[in-house]
């Protein structure tokens, strides 16, 4: 990461992390103001940042080397993608993550965020820079003003990244603009296009199953039955519940009569994806897990000592299931109105594993039960979550 404070580096170091991991690389973020934090303590005077203060420079240079030591030892142990997330302001910071990247063989891309609107900025500050223990017992007005002497010092040797560089990326006021250079390969180009579609915002994401099916009365998977009389109740209550919340939501479902049934009371405006489909249970489909295990023992073992990999025969796995709901994903970041998302047992795991950073392989158990609405609000971090049980 490259852009100085307060510009939403860690807000999209952070986004970059959870997406790369959710495709399947070994993902670690390292911040170097933790390393600050941890090792000089939390509370500096802005002077502490000044590049000419030649009594703390040697001190910043050694947390962020340490970082970075840190990085490249999680690569030898296998890591795949690593974010640096750190100011990197001067060019000679960044000629020494280059050559420390050549020398490794690790290649190197820098995600510069770039704005100058005050008003974005002083927001940036409020929300997310002034809860930092860095600021710990001071007003918020003291913390504010501190935050931006800090600003000022780091812009005293601010030089953005330049084209002799190599790739880099420019976010230019927080997605207005998009400037890429030099970007090659599969993860890079699919991470640019990625990084062209987030957007600070602070809408929830509602996430829920749909209503209870005659198949889940009867325990049977997949196929494709309708609501019973307590899936439809739930139907009015979720379309009461995103009602008492917002005017324009953004509803997408699958294009299963039992998720379409339960957007339904919601009115005409939803979207009906493909991708959003429950897992294609294959063979399996109409079976009872108890059925399954009679029938199939084999893929029934199978299944159960690797649930993420495990792909029903002519239908899919887990794997499968987190390809096909990238679009989904990408859509998601895009969007800035709240959004509900009336899916399925399988892939509200899979949506739900993305947005709450979890390892791929956790998804297949997390728990998402019927009738419950998972509500995920924005911060700097990740999100926050809330369950409502209708
Ligand atoms: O039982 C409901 C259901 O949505 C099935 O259609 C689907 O096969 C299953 O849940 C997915 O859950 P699991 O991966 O735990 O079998």
């Amino acid at each position: 990461m490259v852009g100085l404070p307060a510009r939403g580096k860690t807000f999209v170091a952070r986004k970059v992390q959870r997406y790369v991991s959710w495709l399947g690389y070994q993902t670690l973020w390292v911040n170097v103001g933790d390393y600050r934090r941890a090792r000089a303590g939390a509370k500096q005077p802005a002077g502490y940042f000044a590049p000419d203060n030649a009594a703390t420079r040697g001190e910043r240079e050694g947390f962020a080397m340490a970082a970075l030591d840190d990085l490249f030892g999680w690569f030898q142990a296998g890591g795949e993608v690593g974010i640096y997330d750190a100011t990197n302001a001067e060019r000679a910071r960044r000629n020494i993550i280059r050559q420390r990247c050549a020398a490794a063989g690790v290649p190197i891309l820098f995600v510069e965020t770039i704005c100058d609107d005050p008003m974005i900025i002083d927001a940036n500050i409020r929300r997310n820079k002034l809860g930092l223990p860095d600021y710990v017992g001071m007003t918020a007005d003291d913390a504010f003003r501190d935050f931006r002497a800090r600003i000022a010092q780091y812009a005293r040797a601010y030089v953005p990244v330049g084209d002799d560089e190599g790739s880099y990326v420019k976010l230019v006021d927080a997605g207005r603009q998009v400037i890429s250079s030099r970007v090659e390969g599969y993860v890079s180009s699919r991470l640019v296009f990625f990084l062209m579609q987030i957007r600070p915002t602070d809408r929830p994401i509602w996430l829920s199953r749909h209503g209870e099916s005659e198949f889940n009365l009867v325990g049977r998977i997949g196929g494709d039955a309708p609501l019973t009389t307590h899936g439809k109740e739930y139907a009015e209550l979720l379309a009461s519940f995103v009602r008492a919340r917002t005017a324009h939501a953004v509803v997408w479902t699958s294009t299963l009569q039992r998720a379409t049934a339960t957007a339904a009371p919601l009115g005409h405006d939803v979207q009906a994806w493909r991708a959003l489909d429950e897992i294609d249970a294959g063979v399996c489909e109409g079976l009872t897990y108890d059925e399954i295990k009679a029938q199939m023992p084999e893929d029934f073992a199978a299944r159960a000592r690797d649930k993420f990999r495990y792909r029903y025969p002519r239908g899919e796995s887990y794997a499968d299931v987190i390809q096909r709901l990238e679009p989904v994903i990408v859509e998601l970041e895009r969007e800035r109105s709240p959004v509900l998302i009336v899916g399925h047992q399988a892939v509200i795991r899979v949506l739900y594993g993305y947005l709450m950073g979890k390892p791929q392989d956790e998804c297949p158990h997390l728990q998402i039960p019927l009738h419950t609405v998972v509500q995920l609000t924005p911060t700097e971090y990740g999100y926050q979550e809330e369950r409502f049980a209708l």
